[in-house]
């Protein structure tokens, strides 16, 4: 079912500040800037040099998810995504397995891709992701 490691999404408090670090400073290559209303997120991906990717996020108003997980944590590493073959099914079977997840049937994220989370209360603590090209 897995079959990569797909971006690390960190948290921020402002886009364009965090995109001026890690693209100025740090020295990532900025691909691409994403508006997704539903999920209340602006988030900007970044190349790593390699398959895997950053994502920066920041939350569209104090509803967004990430809106909280900054209240109560702060900036930082706020989800792991990994790539799957076929989304539905990777979500049945882990469903099966008693995993809790935050989404039963994937949505759409940036680029066109299939997206689902996984709760951290099944994953000690750490939100994953699921994404499938
Ligand atoms: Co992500």
């Amino acid at each position: 079912m897995f079959v990569g490691m797909d971006h690390v999404g960190v948290a921020v408090k402002n886009l364009d500040e965090a995109i001026s670090v890690y693209r100025d400073i740090l020295g990532f290559k900025l691909l691409g800037v994403h508006v997704l209303t539903e999920r209340k997120v602006k988030v900007a991906f970044l190349s790593t040099g390699g398959e895997t990717e950053i994502e920066l996020l920041e939350p569209l108003g104090s509803e967004s998810p990430v809106a909280k997980f900054l209240e109560n944590r702060g900036e930082g590493i706020h989800h792991i995504a990994v790539k799957v073959d076929d989304i539905e099914k990777t979500l049945e079977e882990l469903k099966r397995r008693g995993v809790i997840l935050v989404d039963e049937k994937p949505s759409a994220g940036a680029e066109g891709k299939k997206i689902a989370f996984i709760h951290p209360k099944s994953t000690r603590g750490v939100l994953l992701e699921l994404v499938m090209e």
